[in-house]
This record gives structure tokens, sequence and C-alpha cells, in this order.
């Protein structure tokens, strides 16, 4: 007994050290390629401040109510809370202490200057991608940038979560530094834009399908997910029926990337802030870039639903009674909504979609388009989560997805207090 013991325990050693010494060497990283800092300082920093637009680095590194890329906000993932970093050049607290070899293996391997593995939920899955030189005009950038001294909090994630060694696992089975190639047979505004979406705007971070673990497969790229929190879902940016923009006039989906508004929708929530932090301040240039890029992308692999769940009679007529009470004043009796103003909720795609979770979202929290120099006063949407249950949430959005030619699933009460 105490031998078969002893063996399966020499066993199970022999096994950890093995998936050990398999983590550790698939987490070999390449060699830095060499940088430095650029000649001309003050070029490099008005360069890498609009990259850090482009990357919307300010977004997740500011704290609601506190001081810009101090750190300190709230990401919530499945498996607990990470706290964002602060990148301003404090010498103790932020990235003072940094080279710009630190901050360059910082992004593309994602390692801390100490050579601790760092949470995705910073998106070096993406940033890995930028190019050196961009990596060194943003450091210039921030290491402009006032020092603050507020420290990191670290990270609150449950057990195995929080050890280097799940990181190490994960970054096994999903991270390998990789370069996005120049596709000759492509124009450069195509490349420009390739890289702007795949690597800075890291747009796969939320619109990618992950598995269970949080991985993305290539084939999956920008085919649409739920969030990580499933609160919000990111839908294909490859399909036109959800996000796709391949059949949509150029003028129309320049108008999405630079105000947030179009003739057939508005961007909500989570896009609504990529909108208003990133692409909005993105050059003519490059937004068309990004224009030719997206509506080249793969066609999608999930099909348009070929049929939708009716709804209950009683529950078309009585989201209509809901409709006509609290929302026909804005968005039309047809459902036609007001240009500029308000979105059109007939022939909405994202009206449409396969989950409902947005529009239920939309109904409970309102919401407003995103503030822009194009737009820079959005008429807003006042929420509905006080004045309608969950059965009048479900009726209404029924009935708006299944009148004026739009056909989609009906939404159910449940569905509802599911997303509350
Ligand atoms: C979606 C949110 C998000 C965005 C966008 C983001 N970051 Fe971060 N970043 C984080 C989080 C969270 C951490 C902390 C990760 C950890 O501690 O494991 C982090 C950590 C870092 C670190 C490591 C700091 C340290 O002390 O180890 C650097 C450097 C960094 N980010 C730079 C950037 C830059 C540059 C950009 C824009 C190009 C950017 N980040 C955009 C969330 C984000
Ligand atoms: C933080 C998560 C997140 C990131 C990053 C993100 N998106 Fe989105 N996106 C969403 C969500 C959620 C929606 C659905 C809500 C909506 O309709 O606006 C969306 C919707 C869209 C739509 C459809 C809008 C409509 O009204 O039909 C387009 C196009 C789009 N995103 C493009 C992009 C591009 C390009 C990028 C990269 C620059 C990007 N997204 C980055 C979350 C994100
Ligand atoms: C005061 C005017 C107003 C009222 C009332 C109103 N909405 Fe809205 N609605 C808006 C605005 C403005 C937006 C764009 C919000 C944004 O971009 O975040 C919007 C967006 C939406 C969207 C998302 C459209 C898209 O393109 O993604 C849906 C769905 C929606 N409203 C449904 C409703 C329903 C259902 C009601 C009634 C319960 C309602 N709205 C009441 C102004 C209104």
């Amino acid at each position: 007994m105490r031998r078969l013991l002893l063996r399966l325990l020499a066993l199970s050693v022999l096994g950890l050290l093995m998936l050990g010494g398999w983590v550790v060497w698939l987490n070999r990283m390449p060699p830095l390629e060499p940088g430095g800092l650029p000649a001309d300082a003050a070029q490099a920093r008005l360069r890498g401040a609009y990259l850090a637009r482009a990357g919307n680095c300010a977004a997740c590194h500011t704290r609601p109510g506190g001081l810009p890329y101090a750190g300190g906000r709230a990401i919530e993932t499945p498996f607990g809370t990470v706290f964002s970093s602060n990148l301003t050049p404090d010498r103790i607290h932020g990235l003072g202490a940094w080279s710009a070899d630190d901050f360059w293996r910082a992004l593309r391997h994602g390692q801390s200057r100490d050579g601790r593995w760092l949470s995705p939920a910073f998106p070096y899955t993406s940033y890995s991608l930028m190019q050196r030189q961009d990596s060194d005009d943003l450091y210039a950038f921030l290491s402009g940038l006032p020092a603050v001294a507020q420290a990191n909090r670290p990270a609150a994630l449950r057990f195995p979560f929080d050890t280097q060694a799940a990181l190490g696992l994960w970054r096994a089975l999903y991270f390998r530094p990789a370069t996005l190639a120049t596709r000759p047979d492509k124009s450069p505004s195509w490349n420009r834009g390739a890289y702007l979406v795949r690597a800075l705007g890291h747009c796969g971070d939320c619109h990618s399908p992950r598995s269970a673990l949080g991985g993305i497969a290539s084939d999956d790229l920008l085919d649409g997910s739920l969030m990580p929190m499933r609160d919000w879902y990111a839908p294909s940016l490859r399909a036109p029926h959800e996000a796709g923009v391949s059949d949509w006039p150029r003028d129309q989906v320049l108008a999405l990337l630079g105000t947030g508004m179009a003739a057939r929708g508005s961007v909500l929530g989570p896009m609504a802030e990529i909108v208003q932090g990133s692409t909005q301040h993105l050059s003519a240039d490059d937004r068309a870039a990004m224009v030719d890029y997206l509506q080249d992308l793969p066609a999608s692999r999930q099909p348009r639903p070929a049929q939708y769940r009716p709804a209950a009679p009683g529950l078309l007529a009585r989201g209509q009674e809901v409709y006509e009470q609290h929302c026909k004043d804005c968005h039309g009796a047809q459902g036609q909504g007001a240009p500029g103003a308000y979105p059109p909720l007939a022939g909405n795609r994202a009206v449409e979609l396969k989950i409902p979770q947005n529009l239920i979202k939309v109904v409970i929290e309102g919401g407003f388009a995103p503030v822009t120099t194009g737009n820079p006063r959005p008429y807003g949407m006042p929420p509905f989560s006080h004045q309608l249950d969950d059965g009048d949430i479900a009726a209404v959005l029924s009935y708006v997805r299944q009148s004026w030619g739009n056909r989609a699933d009906a939404v159910t009460a449940n569905d509802v207090a599911r997303a509350r």
C-alpha cells in the first residue's frame, strides 16, 4: 500500500514537472527587436499621443474621476477583477524607471518589467502585433505626461486564476507573439487598415469568439462574440446581418466610426466608448484604411438564421401598447427614427441580432450616442429600468423585432431577467 502511494506520488510529481516544463517551454519568447528613442522627441510624443488614441489606452488606464493614465480602473473578468496599471512616469508607481525595451516587452510579450506575466485583460494579444517604432513613440508620449504617485492595485482573482502558473498555462495555449505580414496583393491602405483593426484598435478583443478559457481561434477572428462578462454581444464584423459593413456605402461606415451615427443605426455601450475615445480621433486616411479592411473581411462562418420564433399575438399587442406609450415619440410610428437624432428600428440589423442582449441593455440602461466633434450633443435615450418590468420589456422588444419587416426571435421575460 505504502509503496503504491509512493509510486503515485512520484508519478504525479513527474507529471507536474513535465507540465511545468512544457508551459515554460511554450512561453519562451522570441528575442525583442531592437529600438530606442527616436531622434526627434517632440515629434515622437505627438505620434505617440495619436497612437494612444488609436489604441484607446486612456479608456482602460484612467479610473472614473481619476487622473489620465494613472490606472486603477477595475476590469471585470469571469475570473475576478483586474486593475489597470499606472502608466505615468512616476518612478515608484508608474513607468518612470522603465526603459523603452521594458515597455516594448510589455506590449510584445505581455510581461511586466520584473518579468511577471500580465493578465490578458490588458489586450496584449492584439498589441503584440504592433511595430517597434510605434511602441517607442507611445513610450515617448507616456514619458512626457505629468507623473502621478498613485499605487497600483493588485488583482482580485479567484484561485487558481490568481497564480502565474495559471497565466503560464493560458499563455502556452493561446499566446504567441506574431507579426502581421504585409499582404502584397492588397493596397497599402488595406494593409494599414489591417494594422489599425488587428493591432492598435484591438477590435478582435471584443468581436472575436473565445473558447471557455478565453482563447481566440484564428478562423473565428472578428466573427462575433459575447463579451467576457456576457452582458454585451459584440456582433460579427464579417456578417452583413450582424455588424459587417461589406454592403454599406463607404460614407456610412466612415460616419459610424467618426460620429457613432449612421443612417442604419448607431453605436451603443462599449462600442460608443470606442468611437468616443478612439476612432473619431483617427485621421481621415486612417479611418478610410480601416473601412478598406473591414469591407474586405472574409465571409462569416455564422449563417443568417433562416427561421425565427414568432411571438404570441397577445405579447405583440401588449408590446405595441408599450411602444406607442414610451418609444414612438422618438423612434416613430413606423420605427423610422429621425435622421441624425434617433436611430431607426425598422430595417436596423442591430434590432434583429439573434442574441437580444444589447437591446435589453439599451432599454434598461438607456444610452447616448458618443460625444464627437461631428455630433457634439447627441440625443439620448432614457433608461426604462424603473418604468417597465421584465414582461413589458420582453413585449416591446418582441414587437420591435417583429414589426415593419423586422424578423427576429421573440424576447422572453426570462431573457430580460437574465440580462438584468
Ligand atoms: C481593455 C483595457 C486595456 C487597454 C485598452 C489597455 N490596457 Fe494596458 N493594461 C490593462 C490592464 C488590466 C493591465 C494590468 C494587467 C496586470 O496587472 O496583469 C494593463 C497593463 C499595462 C502595462 C504593464 C504595466 C505594468 O506595470 O506592468 C502596460 C505597459 C500597458 N498596460 C500599456 C498599455 C498601452 C500602451 C495601451 C494602449 C496602446 C494599453 N495599455 C491599453 C488594461 C488595458
Ligand atoms: C470593448 C469592446 C469593443 C471593442 C474593442 C470594439 N467593439 Fe465594435 N462593438 C462592440 C459592441 C458591444 C457592439 C454592439 C453594440 C452596437 O451596436 O454598437 C459593437 C458594434 C460594432 C459595429 C456595428 C455597429 C452598428 O450599429 O451596426 C461595428 C461596425 C463595430 N463594432 C466595429 C468595431 C471596430 C472597427 C473596432 C476596432 C476599432 C471595434 N468595433 C472595437 C464592442 C467593441
Ligand atoms: C427620448 C427619445 C427616446 C425614447 C423615448 C426611446 N429611445 Fe430608443 N434610442 C434613442 C436614442 C437617442 C438612441 C441611440 C442611443 C445610443 O446610441 O446609445 C436609441 C437607441 C435605441 C435602440 C438601439 C438602436 C441601435 O441602432 O442600436 C433600441 C433597440 C431602442 N432605442 C429601443 C427603444 C425602445 C424599445 C423604446 C421604448 C421602450 C425606446 N427606444 C425609447 C432615443 C429614444
